[in-house]
């Protein structure tokens, strides 16, 4: 089969090559997924760079990118049911500890990472369901129902971001979100009851103004950006879900602040997110999806064989959505 691999990393034109590998027999609690799409995220992006904390070499000799995906099943290994053959499917954590990701013709992957896609779902949308959309369901749902509660999502334009908003509003939220001047009219489009400019040096007084007693919740894509101002906004005993922090990865936290209003810090990593919690967010992502209340944006499409200029793609300021791979 075709795919797209690296041995080394490094920039995405320098070492991601297309090459033949062959797919692997499932073993019994896998299955094989003929690819529609592979969904391109910055973490593959940062992966391949080498960006990984504390990692200075791919764990594999040979990888193929990219976690997210949608497509068929094509095949089950000897303990599965073969009435799963031929069921369209999203899935995640392709390249997350295994080297063989969605950026090829085929994936063998333990069957715990296929979700049977509602049926309106396009494999288009499928393939945003991994890392964006259970990302954006934890972020809002990690602590329960939000009806009646007021949250601020930073970043609200992103690929996370938009889903969060809209997952918020169907939840029953009030919504705050933040982004670039850019991206104040898609948010507002998203269903956020406000939006405001994250760079303004008003930023505090502009959300204080319109929820005076705080915010429930944040919903942090830049934590360390962010962080010496979000516990203003914030009510006692408030939580700050945390899943980005790109561009300041040291972050120092005003911890008196912090305490005296005993905020707390949720940071999560989608790939890790427990069984139960990832069947929740599913749940959520779903239940939206079938009630007309999630719609995910496509950024960009590109061929396969253009995955470098994907993964560089995700990595680029005011990119409006999802990256995919159409295979
Ligand atoms: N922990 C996890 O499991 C997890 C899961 C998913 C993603 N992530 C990470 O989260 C980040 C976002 O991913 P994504 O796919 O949503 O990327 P994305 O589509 O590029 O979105 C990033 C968003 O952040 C906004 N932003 C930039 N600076 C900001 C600031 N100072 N305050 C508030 N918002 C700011 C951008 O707004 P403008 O474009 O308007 O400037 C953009 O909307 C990446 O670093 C990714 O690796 C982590």
């Amino acid at each position: 089969m075709k795919v797209i691999s690296y041995e080394k990393f490094g920039s995405a034109t320098e070492v991601l090559k297309v090459q033949e590998i062959e797919l692997q027999k499932p073993r019994q609690e896998e299955v094989v997924v003929k690819l529609k799409y592979s969904g391109v995220n910055p973490s593959d992006a940062k992966a391949r760079a080498g960006n990984r904390p504390g990692v200075t070499r791919p764990e594999y000799s040979l990888v193929v990118p990219n976690s997210d995906g949608s497509g068929v099943i094509e095949e089950v290994g000897s303990n599965l049911d073969k009435s799963l053959i031929g069921k369209r499917v999203w899935l995640r954590n392709g390249q997350w500890k295994r080297p063989f990701g969605t950026a090829a013709e085929y994936i063998t992957i333990a069957v715990e990472n296929i979700v049977e896609m509602p049926s309106k779902m396009t494999f288009q949308e499928g393939a945003t369901m991994g890392i964006p959309g259970l990302t954006a369901a934890h972020g809002i749902f990690g602590t329960g129902e939000v009806i009646g509660k007021t949250l601020l999502i930073s970043g609200g334009g992103g690929a996370v971001g938009h889903l969060a908003i809209q997952l918020a509003k169907w939840g029953g939220a009030k919504v705050i979100a933040t982004g670039s001047k850019s991206s104040a009219e898609p948010i507002l489009n998203f269903g956020a009851d406000y939006f405001f400019d994250y760079s303004s040096d008003k930023l505090v007084s502009q959300i204080n103004e319109v929820v005076p007693d705080g915010v429930d919740r944040v919903i942090e894509v830049e934590f360390g950006l962010n962080l010496n101002w979000i516990h203003n906004v914030l009510k006692p005993n408030g939580t700050i879900a945390v899943f980005g922090s790109a561009k300041e990865m040291n972050p120092i936290i005003p911890f008196g602040p912090y305490l005296f209003k005993a905020i707390k810090i949720d940071i999560f990593l989608i790939y890790i997110l427990p069984v139960k919690e990832r069947k929740i967010a599913i749940n959520y992502l779903h239940s939206a999806y079938e009630q007309k209340a999630l719609k995910p944006k496509i950024d960009s499409i590109f061929k396969l064989e253009d995955c470098d200029k994907a993964h560089d793609r995700t990595l680029t300021k005011g990119r409006k959505g999802a990256v995919l791979l159409e295979i």
